[in-house]
């Protein structure tokens, strides 16, 4: 547990996702991994993709592989089915979670199970440590009645994917990064303080409405991210309705080389990463 601390957290930069593809020509938002953005220690990427458009997600993302960092997807509306190597397979449906620890490798496909109407969710890549970089691959998937909805305060609820709030928990375990991965839900008028461990970076990503946050009342508006600066814990307040992603994480402080879908911590292990692709080892 973290100590108490008086200190609130404020807005310290605002990013607006960059428009892109990625996949087979899946349309989405890239929030964190682009150049306004690289990375956000442990977090090395952040996507939204919502379109009821089902040439923007038809194509989906055929078999490609990762190594050495998990993916987390966490879908609002619509279905992803998943097939990997290690002979997972699962179907995502709205309000799940899906929390794949990568590490050595793994060889998947996430594609559309739907061929109309609305498609929208998340996909985050949370970094792993040097000495889990090549730990055996792990899946954990939850349905959204698996995950707890938490009254936060009046008017304010919390899907609780990581970490706590109070004695309550998210169904992942995360390891050493302990991920806190909560998607919230304001109503008119409402306002919530949660509380972080002050040493871990936290981003809030607004998807409908405007949150103001911190003391200063910052407003963040839908499709752009708010870093906060360190400290304790994170006040939110909503004048109309509106609904953000919470994400905070411990920083690993390690060197990140990343290629494509493979992140680790040397040119030597990309370039051996690349090669146990190409030879079938992943
Ligand atoms: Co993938």
């Amino acid at each position: 547990m973290a100590e108490p601390t008086s200190s609130t957290r404020r807005v310290v930069g605002i990013v607006a996702g960059q428009a892109t593809s990625d996949g087979a020509g899946v349309k989405l938002s890239r929030i964190i991994g682009q150049p306004a953005l690289p990375d956000l220690d442990p977090f090395l990427l952040l996507d939204a993709f919502g379109s009821d458009d089902p040439q923007a997600y038809i194509a989906g993302f055929p078999s490609h592989p990762h190594r050495g960092f998990e993916t987390v997807t966490y879908m609002l509306a619509g279905r992803v089915r998943h097939r990997d190597n290690a002979g997972n397979e699962g179907l995502l449906g709205p309000g799940s979670v899906q929390w794949m620890t990568a590490g050595r490798g793994i060889v998947h496909s996430e594609m559309p199970e739907q061929e109309n109407g609305l498609l929208s969710g998340f996909q985050l890549w949370v970094n792993l440590p040097a000495r889990d970089k090549m730990t055996a691959p792990r899946y954990q998937e939850f349905a959204a009645t698996e995950i707890p909805r938490i009254d936060v305060a009046p008017g304010v609820v919390a899907a609780l994917i990581a970490g706590s709030i109070g004695d309550r928990r998210g169904p992942v375990e995360s390891g050493v990064t302990a991920a806190f991965y909560a998607d919230l839900a304001f109503d008119a008028g409402s306002s919530a303080a949660i509380a972080l461990p002050g040493e871990h970076n936290a981003v809030v990503y607004v998807y409908e409405g405007v949150l103001n946050l911190g003391e200063a009342g910052t407003p963040v508006a839908a499709g752009s991210l708010a870093v906060l600066s360190l400290g304790g814990e994170l006040r939110l307040a909503a004048a109309a309705a509106a609904r953000a992603l919470v994400i905070a994480g411990a920083p690993l402080r390690e060197p990140v080389v990343r290629y494509g879908p493979f992140v680790m911590n040397s040119e030597a292990e990309i370039h051996q990463a690349v090669r146990d692709y190409q030879t079938g080892r992943l």
